[in-house]
């Protein structure tokens, strides 16, 4: 059986915080499970040289990743992990793909004008050719879905796009790869404004956690009354959907639509429907609901907390899977370079 290839990736800026787990990692699980599908998770360090960092640390965070796929349930069984940088094809087919791809397109990109505006000091040609880098991890597995959040949809469009247009002038078969959604495609922030983000102190809440870190991270939750209309505790602004280009019913305004989200992806949408009837009745109690919400977290996070552990403590192991995963991937890559340079005409 021809098996439906997935490719995803997450960039090593520190540990994953929910929104990464949610909105991506739990499909790179639920994918490497199902038999129809093989599958390649890597850590995007190339992706994360682009922004200012300290080569010091690097290892470590690169690190850090892998042991919080590992720990999240990434079984090296059913899932090739490997780090972006080990498979030097990325960065060839790159080079191929970018003749396909134009600056202007690039400029026009919201991540990009984001992080111009971050580091108006640090605008490099490796920000610029963030995305195609990116179409390139996808396209070298010639993969057809992609675990993502919504906030990397505008760089899956790209990726399409190349797909499409050398398809059309070389001949190859890039299939056009679609997002693989989760429930957790959008995480709030905790702050009540826009995505939880890495970026945005106060904003997350990461696997590693004990639940003291959960409960003081949500206690910063702004809330209001706990008593009033609905719609206008719980509904979402036009203006920060507009911001994160994000469907309009995935974007809380606030951190009260903050914490219900949080409550129906750990504790159920039964959960949040109680809430909402104690919102427009007796009132909610804010203090408990935070309660509650941290210790479901930490129940979903503490057996994750305990397989990273195990996987710490025994760095050869993980050395292992990570060449191994390498290897693999290497030559599913080179496969798909040497087509591609067959099909541009270079000898
Ligand atoms: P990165 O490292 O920013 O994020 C990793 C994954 O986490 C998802 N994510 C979220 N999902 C829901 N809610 C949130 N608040 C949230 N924050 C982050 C992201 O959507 C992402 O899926 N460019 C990528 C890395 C990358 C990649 C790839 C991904 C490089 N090459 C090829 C897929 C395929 C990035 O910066 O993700």
């Amino acid at each position: 059986m021809n098996k439906k290839r997935v490719l995803s990736g997450t960039r090593a800026t520190g540990k994953l915080h929910l929104g990464n787990y949610l909105g991506a990692v739990k499909g790179y699980i639920a994918l490497s499970e199902d038999p129809e599908y093989e599958t390649f998770y890597m850590v995007a360090d190339l992706h994360s040289v682009n922004t200012p960092y300290y080569p010091k640390d690097f290892p470590k965070k690169v690190r850090s990743v892998v042991l919080d796929y590992l720990g999240a349930g990434l079984d090296p069984e059913k899932c090739t992990i490997f780090i972006q940088s080990h498979v030097p094809q990325h960065i060839q087919l790159f080079y191929l793909l970018s003749t396909q791809v134009s600056v202007a397109r690039m400029q026009h990109l919201p991540t990009y004008k984001e992080k111009v505006k971050q580091y108006p000091k640090d605008v490099n040609m490796a920000l610029l050719n963030y995305p195609v880098l990116m179409a390139s991890d996808i396209l070298i597995y010639k993969a057809d879905a992609v675990p993502v959040g919504v906030d990397q949809l505008p760089h899956l469009e790209v990726a399409r796009e190349v797909a499409r247009k050398m398809n059309e002038k070389y001949g190859t078969d890039f299939p056009e790869p679609e997002q693989f959604k989760t429930d957790g495609e959008y995480v709030p922030s905790l702050t009540g404004e826009g995505k939880m983000s890495k970026s945005v102190e106060g904003s997350y809440i990461t696997l590693v956690d004990s639940l003291e870190t959960i409960k003081s991270r949500l206690a910063s939750t702004p809330t209001d009354s706990g008593k009033g209309d609905i719609k206008e505790g719980l509904f979402f602004s036009q203006e920060s959907m507009k911001e994160a280009s994000v469907p309009e019913d995935l974007v809380p305004s606030n951190g009260v639509g903050s914490l219900m989200k949080f409550v129906e992806l750990f504790q159920g949408k039964e959960k949040r429907k109680e809430y909402e009837s104690q919102y427009e009745g007796e009132g909610v109690r804010y203090g408990d609901l935070k309660n509650e919400l941290s210790e479901a977290i930490y129940k979903h996070l503490e057996p994750i907390q305990e397989r990273r552990k195990k996987f710490e403590d025994d760095p050869k192991l993980v050395e292992e899977i990570l060449q191994g995963g390498a290897q693999k991937a290497r030559k599913v890559a080179e496969k798909t370079v040497t087509e591609v340079k067959a099909a541009m005409g270079l000898i």
